[in-house]
């Protein structure tokens, strides 16, 4: 039976919540138990460099982080468990990509076009205060997730568009170099709903209305004391519906547990003793692994220790995945023979150009895909130079960019044309 590849990462900018752990780290670890896949855990700490500048705040996560990870029950012996940046060819494949990923691709990007929105309803410059760093983000993490070659990765809704762009990236670059890449799917938890912060809302960084996943006992119930309920008085029935407490409650809770707090809701359960049910509860369930992530925190060494050997592990696939993929783009020795990666059947089935003279004494020329489409069709030129140059300007510069040409060229598809025009290029 072959595995499953499930790839996913965290990018090191922060401290676990509540949140991730119910929407994130509990699903995926429990997945990653099961016999059938073949997990890929990393911390995403070149990611974090495009939203965070202090040095000692990116260390701090990747220890946070990685040591959640495991506290949680994530199994470095069975699963691949490693930092982004001990991998030095996922920036090597970055590369590779880039040059394979149209601009106006990423131009598209929802966090791209969000910081470009907002400047322009600002009257600022479009890109002013976006790195290049951040307009590539999409880039940096398809090159994470074919590098394994990942069939699922799970992720949040709002990380659908990227891994669709990693498709997009895989796609063109098998196109151009032979099928080396696995296309990704996005794998969205829908059963678990997003967990609401202290205020109710959606609990996340930006809101700042997070529950530390770690955080000590004392200060855990502190701020479970301080989430927002109504003002209704012990005594009075209390809703289920928009309470976050009873949704956080349900988080944990079995489902008879579940029941038992509704119905305590319907008795009119005094804010403070639901408030004191939720706190034992999460407790309960959070309190062994709080110390084991105590411990892990105090041993940074350890977690490092962990992390080394989870690089070298993935680096026996990125290695030679990685040696040819270079070999395959042609970066190789240059004794080396070529090997052509298109079969027989694909060599007959490029598209050509076919020059011929009309009766009219002009020379003409035209592109036709494998099929025989005709893609290109010129206007006369008055000698077969003049046609020939024109052919061989298309096929160094393609189509789009022979402007001085389309008044002597009829595109019936350009899009196809420029599609052959790139077959062409690389088959040469
Ligand atoms: N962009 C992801 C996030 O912010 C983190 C991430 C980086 C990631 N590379 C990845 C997730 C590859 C899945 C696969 O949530």
């Amino acid at each position: 039976m072959s595995k499953v590849r499930v790839l996913t990462g965290i990018t090191t900018s922060g401290t676990p919540h509540l949140g991730n752990y119910v929407g994130a780290i509990r699903p995926t670890v429990r997945a990653s138990r099961l016999d059938n896949v073949e997990s890929f855990f990393f911390l995403a700490d070149y990611h974090a460099l495009i939203k965070i500048d202090e040095p000692a705040r990116i260390q701090r996560s990747t220890l946070e982080i990685a040591a959640t990870w495991i506290a949680c029950g994530l199994d470095p012996a069975k699963v691949t468990f490693y930092r982004q940046s001990d991998i030095p060819e996922i920036p090597e494949l970055t590369w590779f990509l880039t040059c394979v990923t149209g601009k106006g691709l990423l131009n598209r990007a929802h966090a791209y076009k969000a910081a470009v929105d907002k400047n322009t309803a600002t009257q600022n410059e479009p890109d002013d205060g976006v790195t290049a760093g951040l307009f590539m983000y999409p880039v940096l993490m398809a090159a994470d997730i074919l590098m394994f070659n990942a069939h699922q990765v799970p992720v949040g809704r709002d990380q659908i568009q990227h891994i669709e762009m990693a498709r997009d990236m895989a796609s063109s670059f098998n196109h151009l170099y032979g099928e080396h890449f696995t296309l990704p799917e996005a794998v969205i938890e829908e059963s678990v709903a997003t967990l609401p912060g202290l205020d109710g809302r959606k609990m996340s960084k930006s809101y700042d209305n997070t529950i530390p996943l770690f955080a000590p006992r004392d200060q855990l119930k502190k701020l479970i004391m301080g989430i927002l309920t109504d003002s209704k008085a012990p005594g009075e029935p209390k809703n289920t519906e928009g309470s976050a407490l009873f949704q956080i409650y349900q988080a944990f809770a079995t489902p008879d547990e579940t029941a038992a707090l509704a119905q305590a809701y319907a008795d009119g359960i005094a804010w403070g003793d639901a408030k004191h049910l939720l706190f034992e509860r999460i407790d309960r369930e959070i309190a062994p692994m709080r110390a084991t992530y105590d411990q892990l925190m105090a041993h940074p060494e350890q977690v490092e220790a962990l992390l080394q050997t989870g690089g070298q592990k993935a680096r026996t696939i990125a290695t030679p995945f990685t040696a040819r993929l270079k070999h395959a783009v042609g970066l190789r020795p240059l004794q080396a023979t070529s090997q052509p990666k298109r079969g027989k059947n694909e060599k007959t089935a490029l598209p050509a150009f076919k020059q011929y003279r009309e009766k009219d004494g002009f020379f003409y020329f035209k592109l036709a895909d494998a099929k025989g489409q005709v893609l290109l069709q010129s206007l006369g030129f008055a000698s077969p130079k003049e046609a020939g140059q024109a052919i061989a300007q298309l096929k160094s510069e393609g189509y789009t960019n022979c402007r001085d040409l389309h008044s002597q060229i009829a595109a019936t598809d350009p899009n196809a044309a420029e599609a052959a025009l790139d077959t062409l290029r690389n088959a040469e």
